[in-house]
């Protein structure tokens, strides 16, 4: 029976049949040594001519870098192995050969993404994949042990599901239709049976920007709950994302700081986090050498200033209506701003959720859109979203949710330069092979 290399430390003395990958190769003449990968780690297995018959030798010596390769032997503690370990090799069987493999120890960034697809099987990446399997289990186990329910959206769709103005065309049988921008609404149309749901998908944005935490194709988690305010849905992004770090440091501790994460750090991330608002952030960033009027969104350096010295993420609170979505309620406080909320990672990792309440009135909605197609000078084809307005005049209820982009939450959680590596496959706006 095959085990992983991560079981070998309880076979020592003991004969184990192990598959994998040669990672590196090294010797001739009588002894071989080759490194062993699998998905769990690496170990030496050491093929000597006199122990090995002379048709497997002949395969020994032949191996190349990355060939699929199965072995038996016995396992034996070594001090000066790299994983203490090592296996005396009595059987080898070549699964695979490899031609010679194009990725070499220092190759320039646009090699390894031309080679995506080979540069997978790196130890770097194969940790961040790794958190990022676990980073999804946690959110899903999260929710689902919270009373919500898993939806799936349509990702094709007739209109905006946000601004709008960042999205693909595609043709839909010779008629124009999107890429989903967010699946917001169709969550929303799910809380009038459900309450309490999430979808979870990806979400396409044609945004123009070359930046590191940008991508053209990303996945969204996004919750929507009946009944909820916006302190409420706070209290829940807090404990989401503490959930999720505690579950992380709980299970995959020794994973995650090897991909990056800073264990020390994480293990304050608790709720409450810190909560500011747009005014008071302004405020701050002006007080930092910034000059920034009422209205003005952020970009790459606010959110660098803002959060600099924090450890935890921040919540911004309350903007400016002008700069938000259509689908927001006005503050009953201060009519200028929306209620909602943006979560902003530390170290400039940037807005990691943005969530809100949700106009919920059928004649609020409807003024609103008048608003915002007065304040934009824009035009909302109403027939697009008709069937929204629908869920507002078949006893609607208060309601609000948000969204969490999974990439940028990985990539502030593993500290990584670039956020593309938070993902297999990255589309960005130059690139879309592999
Ligand atoms: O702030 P956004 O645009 O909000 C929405 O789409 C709402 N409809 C969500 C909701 O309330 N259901 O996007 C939400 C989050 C951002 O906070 C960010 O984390 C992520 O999605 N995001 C991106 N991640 C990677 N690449 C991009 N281009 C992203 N754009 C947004
Ligand atoms: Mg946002």
């Amino acid at each position: 029976m095959y085990i992983h290399i991560s079981e070998i430390g309880d076979k020592v003395g003991k004969k184990v049949l192990l598959r994998g990958w040669v990672h590196r190769k090294r010797g001739s003449g009588k002894i071989i040594f080759i490194v062993l990968r699998d998905h769990s780690g690496i170990v030496q297995v050491s093929l000597k001519k006199e122990s090995l018959s002379d048709k497997k030798w002949e395969i020994a010596e032949g191996i190349a870098v990355e060939s699929s390769i199965s072995v038996e032997g016995e396992v034996t503690e070594d001090k000066r192995a790299p994983t203490g370990y090592e296996i005396l090799a009595s059987e080898i069987h070549l699964v695979s050969n490899s031609e010679p493999y194009p990725i070499t120890e220092y190759q320039s960034t646009e090699l390894l993404l031309d080679k995506r697809h080979l540069w997978l099987r790196s130890a770097k990446m194969t940790k961040i994949m790794k958190v990022r399997s676990a980073v999804f289990r946690h959110t899903r186990h999260f929710l689902d042990s919270n009373g919500f329910f898993e939806i799936t959206p349509p990702l094709i769709t007739g209109a905006a599901g946000e601004s709008g103005a960042d999205m693909f065309t595609v043709d839909y049988f010779g008629k124009d239709a999107y890429l989903t921008e967010s699946s917001q609404l169709y969550s929303e149309a799910m809380i009038y049976s459900l309450e309490k749901v999430y979808s979870f998908a990806p979400s396409f944005r044609a945004e123009k920007s070359r930046t590191v935490k940008h991508l053209a194709e990303y996945w969204h988690l996004e919750p929507e709950m009946a009944y909820y305010d916006l302190n409420m849905t706070m209290e829940l992004i807090e404990n989401l994302i503490s959930g999720i770090i505690s579950s992380l440091l709980k299970e995959d501790a020794e994973l995650a700081e090897q991909a990056g994460a800073d264990k020390k750090v994480l293990l304050h991330i608790k709720p409450p986090f810190k909560r500011i608002t747009y005014e008071k952030a302004i405020d701050t960033l002006n007080g930092k050498g910034k000059s920034l009027s009422w209205g003005d969104d952020f970009g790459v350096e606010e959110e660098k200033l803002l959060t600099e010295n924090e450890k935890a993420p921040i919540f911004v609170t309350h903007w400016p209506k002008e700069i938000k979505p259509f689908y927001m309620p006005i503050n009953p406080e201060d009519d200028r701003t929306v209620l909602c909320a943006d979560l902003q990672a530390p170290a400039g990792h940037g807005e990691i959720v943005g969530g809100s309440e949700r106009i919920w009135r059928y004649a609020d909605a409807t003024k609103r859109f008048k608003e915002v197609e007065k304040a934009k000078g824009i035009k909302f084809n109403m027939e697009n979203y008709s069937w929204y307005l629908d869920l507002l005049r078949y006893g609607s209820v208060p309601h609000a949710g948000f969204g969490m982009g999974m990439e940028r939450v990985i990539k502030w959680l593993l500290n990584l330069d670039h956020i593309r590596d938070a993902i297999p496959f990255p589309r960005m706006i130059n690139r879309i092979s592999p």
